[in-house]
């Protein structure tokens, strides 16, 4: 009699390994190990055995009962943690989403959008020269004498004799003016490489704004004019533009900008009208056409506005910096 007891054992573990899924399983359960099931009828036949050998029985068909519930609980675990077929990431439906991480603007490419959106409103066209730039341009065509020391204020990083890593975006007038007809206005904005030490204020690498103009009569007003309508939008209408006189080898004359913050001044850059040589190095005639320049640093703009006061941090990607914007 315990021979039929192995026997149902076996069948029953067979059907258990045999299970596809949690229902079939339980399908399974019910039919060997239910009230009604088969292992509990075997329970019932126990009266119908000589008295000396029910104990063993009953502990046969109890052992069995137990590896066989045993064994469905082991079957039940695999079948819901069970190996995931290759290729599908396990996903779990019951899981808290994750939120997706939102970028925001750099300030200084907002700094870049706005003073663009101002010049193109101003008739300015936008315009872009390379990075790595001809001697010829960064320095010759603007008037810079061979070994001049108004150069040294400028430490390049050399690639070659005549390449450079440009030192101003003006090195853009000299590249395109003889491509365009005058009259013309024309901005660039863009990364520019100065050999310089490092610190909180000065960095190897900076981004400067430059457009200039070139008419029939151009002024120091006319420059005047732009340069306030630019610094009003960027500072606000109450802003005071000041000119000092400065020299670049490009302009004549030539001014420094600074703008009226906070109770001070802050430097932005130079200006000035287009020297004749210049001119005349595009093929423009100086006694036709003129026309102002300006150049402008964009990092300090986005450091004043928000009190950032390490040049440094504008180039790190620092999230705990741009999360703040
Ligand atoms: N390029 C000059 C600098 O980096 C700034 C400058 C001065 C630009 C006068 C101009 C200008 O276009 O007319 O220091």
């Amino acid at each position: 009699m315990s021979d039929a007891v192995a026997e149902l054992k076996a069948e029953a573990l067979l059907a258990i390994s045999a299970a596809a899924d949690a229902e079939a399983l339980a399908q399974v359960e019910r039919e060997y190990l239910g009230r009604k099931g088969r292992l509990s009828s075997l329970m019932r036949g126990i009266g119908k055995l000589p008295a000396g050998e029910r104990p063993a029985f009953g502990q046969a068909v109890n052992t069995a009962r137990q590896e066989v519930t045993a064994r469905a609980a082991e079957r039940r675990e695999a079948l819901l943690s069970g190996p995931v077929p290759s290729g599908e990431p396990p996903l779990d439906v019951t899981l808290p989403g994750r939120a997706p991480q939102v970028g925001r603007p750099h300030p200084l490419a907002v700094t870049f959008d706005r003073v663009a959106a101002v010049l193109t409103g101003l008739g300015f066209q936008e315009m872009h020269g390379p990075e790595v730039e001809e001697y010829q341009y960064n320095f010759a065509a603007l008037n810079y004498p061979e070994e001049h020391p108004a150069m040294d204020e400028q430490m390049s990083f050399y690639l070659a004799e005549d390449l450079l890593l440009r030192t101003q975006t003006t090195a853009l007038q000299g590249r395109v003016m003889p491509t365009l007809e005058p009259p013309f206005r024309v901005f660039t904005l863009g990364r520019c490489f100065r050999y310089e030490a490092v610190d909180a204020t000065h960095s190897h690498t900076f981004h400067q704004v430059d457009g200039f103009m070139v008419d029939h009569v151009v002024s120091l007003a006319d420059l005047k004019g732009t340069l306030a309508a630019l610094a009003r939008e960027l500072f606000g209408e109450e802003v005071e533009v000041r000119f000092r006189p400065d020299f670049f080898p490009f302009v004549e004359p030539g001014v420094e900008i600074a703008v009226s913050s906070r109770g001070g001044w802050l430097e932005l850059g130079g200006a000035g009208l287009i020297h004749p040589h210049v001119l005349r190095y595009v093929g423009l005639d100086p006694e036709a056409w003129s026309g102002f320049a300006f150049g402008l640093g964009l990092d300090r703009m986005p450091m004043h506005a928000h009190g950032i006061r390490d040049i440094r941090l504008l180039f790190e990607n620092d999230l705990r910096l741009l999360r703040q914007f």
